[in-house]
C-alpha cells in the first residue's frame, strides 16, 4: 500500500495522555476531513511529562499513524523545572520517538494488511527514531535525559545500553516518579513512555538499544519477569528483533552534572479503599476470526456507550486478559495508578502515573482512577488496546463521564 494514499482521508488528532473535555479529545468522534481545520481549546491541567498526539480515525488509526500522523508533546511545569534535572530541550533533554517501519524498494513505507499483521499488529524491520535511522547524538553534558516514546503500532521493546550500563528511570507515562530508580532496562509497549537519565562521566560512547520483546503467551515481559520463550516466538516474525536506537558520543568539553535529587515529586498513596465501585474489562481475541477483537465480548461500536462513569468518584478498573497475547490497555482523559498485577504490587517503575498499562496473557491488573473536571453525558472517551491493529479491529470501548 502506498502511503500517500493515506493522506487524503478523514483523520483525527488525539492528545494521548491528556486530561481534557471529550469534545477536545480528538478520538473517532472528532473527525477532520481533508482540507478541514479542527481547533480544539483546553487548559492543560496535569503534571509535566512526555505525551504525544496521533490520529485516532475510526478503524484507520493503524495505517494513519504508520504513515506519520503522530508526534511528541512536552508538558512542563514549575515543580519539575525547579528540580536539578537535565531539562534543556535538544541539549541535555532529548525526545526519542521510536517506531518500526518496513520499506519498499522505492523508499516508501509498506503497511501490511495481511491476516498475520491484523492478528499480531503491523511490524517493520527498520527502527526509526524521530523519523531517522542510525541516529547519533553528541552529548554536551555528563547527564543526559532521554524521553522515550514507543510510538510503534505493535512492537514491545526492552531498552538497554549495549555495555549494560545502568541508568536512572525518572518518569513513567504521566509524570515523574517519586524517586529515581536505578535500572538496566525498561520495557515499553505501544503508547507507553519512560524518561531516563544516563551518566556519561566515564567519557565512553554509549549505545541505546531496543530488543523487540515478544508479547505472545503467558508470563509477561514486564520488568523483573522472565521473557524467555516469548522471545523465541517473536524472533521468527518480521526479522531483526534487536535494534540500535541511539549512539551517544560524549563531547570533549562536557558540562558536569550534579547527582540526581533523591526525591522528585510526591504522589498520593494508591489506596484501593477510596474506591466506591469496581468495573471489569475482559480483553479477548478470537484466533484467526474476523471481528474477534473484543472487550467484555463486544467489538467497538461508535453508537454504543459501554460505561457511564460518575465524575469525581474513585473507581477500580480490573483489566483481565483472556487471550494468548499481551495487550497495552489505554484509557483516555486520565492518569491512573496500578494497584496490583494478579494481586501483587507492581514493580517500582510502574508505581507512578500511567495512562497505558500492559496486561499480559491470563493476567488481571487492577487500576485506581477518578475522572475530574469534565462531564458530558453524550460525548464519549475511549479505552482500548494500543496495538493499533487491535484497536482498529474492535478491541475498544466507549465511556461517558456523568455529573
Ligand atoms: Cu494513544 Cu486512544 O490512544
Ligand atoms: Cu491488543
Amino acid at each position: 500500500m502506498n502511503v500517500r494514499s493515506e493522506l487524503v482521508e478523514i483523520a483525527t488528532l488525539h492528545w494521548h495522555g491528556f486530561h481534557l473535555p471529550a469534545a477536545a479529545d480528538g478520538g473517532p468522534h472528532q473527525p477532520v476531513a481533508p482540507g478541514e481545520t479542527w481547533s480544539p481549546a483546553f487548559e492543560v491541567r496535569q503534571r509535566a511529562s512526555l505525551f504525544w498526539y496521533h490520529s485516532h480515525a475510526h478503524q484507520r488509526a493503524g495505517p494513519q499513524v504508520y504513515a506519520g500522523l503522530a508526534g511528541a508533546i512536552y508538558v512542563r511545569d514549575d515543580e519539575s523545572e525547579r528540580l536539578d534535572l537535565p531539562n534543556e530541550y535538544g541539549v541535555d533533554d532529548i525526545p526519542l520517538v521510536v517506531q518500526d517501519r518496513a520499506f519498499s524498494s522505492d523508499g516508501s513505507f509498506v503497511y501490511s494488511a495481511s491476516m498475520h499483521s491484523r492478528m499480531m499488529g503491523a511490524r517493520g524491520d527498520t527502527l526509526l527514531v524521530n523519523g531517522t535511522v542510525d541516529s547519533v547524538f553528541e552529548a554536551a553534558s555528563d547527564r543526559l535525559r532521554l524521553r522515550v516514546l514507543n510510538g510503534s503500532n505493535a512492537r514491545f521493546y526492552s531498552f538497554s545500553f549495549s555495555d549494560a550500563r545502568s541508568f536512572h528511570l525518572i518518569a513513567s507515562d504521566g509524570g515523574l516518579l517519586e524517586r529515581p530508580l536505578h535500572s538496566k532496562s525498561v520495557l515499553l509497549a505501544p503508547g507507553e513512555r519512560a524518561q531516563i537519565v544516563v551518566d556519561l562521566s566515564d567519557g565512553r560512547a554509549a549505545e541505546l538499544r531496543a530488543r523487540s520483546a515478544g508479547n505472545m503467551g503467558m508470563g509477561g515481559g514486564m520488568m523483573g519477569r522472565g521473557m524467555m520463550g516469548r522471545e523465541r516466538l517473536d524472533g521468527g516474525m518480521g526479522g531483526g528483533s534487536d535494534f540500535g536506537v541511539l549512539d551517544i558520543l560524549p563531547g570533549i568539553s562536557r558540562r558536569r552534572g550534579a547527582s540526581l535529587p533523591r526525591q522528585l515529586v510526591s504522589l498520593p498513596a494508591a489506596d484501593a479503599s477510596v474506591a466506591v465501585r469496581q468495573r471489569r474489562f475482559v480483553l479477548d481475541m478470537g484466533m484467526g476470526m474476523m471481528g474477534g477483537f473484543t472487550i467484555n465480548g463486544k467489538s467497538m461500536d461508535m453508537q454504543r456507550i459501554d460505561e457511564r462513569v460518575p465524575m469525581n468518584e474513585w473507581e477500580i478498573w480490573q483489566i483481565e486478559n483472556a487471550s494468548m497475547m499481551a495487550h497495552p490497555f489505554h484509557i483516555h482523559d486520565v492518569q491512573f495508578r496500578i494497584l496490583d498485577r494478579d494481586g501483587k504490587p507492581p514493580p517500582a517503575g510502574e508505581q507512578g502515573l500511567k495512562d497505558t498499562v500492559v496486561v499480559n496473557s491470563r493476567e488481571s491488573v487492577r487500576l485506581l482512577l477518578r475522572f475530574e473536571d469534565y462531564a458530558d453525558p453524550d460525548l464519549p472517551y475511549m479505552y482500548h488496546c494500543h496495538i493499533l491493529e487491535h484497536e482498529d479491529a474492535g478491541m475498544m470501548g466507549q465511556f461517558v463521564v456523568t455529573r
